[in-house]
């Protein structure tokens, strides 16, 4: 006899205590069951906020990881411990030999405030929090960066260069990026890792122009991820929460092209709405959470032998907590 996941997860949920959360790149299948949804902000505020002990995670490794550092007294499991390409291109001896770049090039360490995308590594967040520093996402860099100015040190930006640079862009900072070209952090506000998402280096300005051609009038919206040459052509660049905000806020008659992940452009408004691309954007570890993934974790709590347990050790917890609070606290 096939087993039907949706009404056993819901079963194992409500017996269990347990909040199941999902990115909005999720597939929809596991979108759907999910209790809190939301971009990488609002998931960890509103994580931090349940009641329930256990979490199960659908999303990807940091993700997990920062509900652990926000909230350690909670039991987080994943279905997939599934890693984000970009936060996989930094871990702690990156970031070291970031900062010492900085230092041979004249600039003192005390003078360096790093600031981390969370779309990285707890032992990454937790260097930077030693530091003095701050994780921010896609929805807060600007407020973050704003915050970090004020200290009147050079930033350190990692992982995401491009994130980096469209802040810096917006905000009127001059930005380099380590190994491309000259990157003297002397004459820099922002100085970026070489990071970036594979999935959003898929939207091209040449897509831009086709879309704009074929539909004049038509609006370009895109996730900050993408590469800046793009977010400068867009119309609008945002997180995932406010992509889907604009885009609900339109005309129904207005056309969009949207620059962002597959699954989440998918769910948008029906009529004309576009995916930005000739390719499908998926972002292939949020993609491998499946509806059978989810129902195992589940499971497995029932079972009394938990699977995929997100552990942190607990130096790491208390400094990557430092740097997401002081992210919290300016939010
Ligand atoms: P958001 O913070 O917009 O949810 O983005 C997370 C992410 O991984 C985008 O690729
Ligand atoms: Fe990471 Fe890019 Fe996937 Fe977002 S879309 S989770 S940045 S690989």
């Amino acid at each position: 006899m096939s087993i039907d996941y949706r009404s056993e997860i819901e079963r194992i949920k409500k017996s269990q205590g347990v909040t199941v959360v999902a990115h909005f790149y999720q597939r929809d299948e596991v979108f759907e069951m999910a209790d809190i949804t939301g971009d990488s902000l609002e998931l960890a505020r509103r994580c931090k906020a349940d009641t329930n002990p256990w979490v199960v995670f659908c999303g990807v490794g940091f993700m997990g990881q920062s509900v652990k550092v926000i909230a350690p007294e909670k039991r987080v499991l994943m279905p997939k411990i599934a890693c984000c390409a970009m936060a996989r291109m930094i871990d702690g001896s990156y970031f070291d030999e970031s900062v010492n770049y900085m230092v041979e090039r004249g600039v003192p360490k005390e003078n360096i405030l790093p600031i981390t995308y969370i779309n990285s590594d707890a032992s990454v967040k937790a260097k930077v929090g030693e530091m003095g520093g701050m994780v921010c996402t896609s929805s807060n860099a600007y407020k973050i960066i704003q915050k970090g100015l004020e200290s009147g040190k050079k930033i350190l930006f990692v992982p995401d260069r491009c994130l980096g640079q469209n802040f810096a862009h917006e905000m009127g900072l001059r930005s380099c990026v380590i190994g491309e070209g000259e990157c003297d952090p002397k004459e820099a506000d922002i100085i970026c890792f070489n990071g970036f998402c594979s999935v959003h280096q898929l939207f091209t300005v040449d897509d831009i122009n086709f879309y704009r051609e074929r539909y004049p009038g038509i609006l370009i919206a895109v996730h900050p991820e993408c590469d800046p040459a793009v977010v400068q052509a867009a119309d609008f660049a945002g997180s995932t929460s406010q992509l889907i905000k604009y885009v609900d806020a339109l005309d129904p008659e207005q056309k969009v092209a949207v620059g962002t992940e597959y699954n989440l452009v998918n769910r948008m408004r029906e009529k004309n709405t576009y995916v930005l691309s000739s390719t499908k954007p998926e972002c292939p570890t949020m993609n491998e959470t499946t509806l059978e993934d989810l129902y195992r974790t589940l499971k497995s709590i029932e079972d009394g032998k938990p699977i995929n347990e997100i552990v942190v050790d607990e130096h790491t917890v208390k400094w990557a907590n430092i740097a997401l609070e002081r992210m919290l606290e300016i939010q």
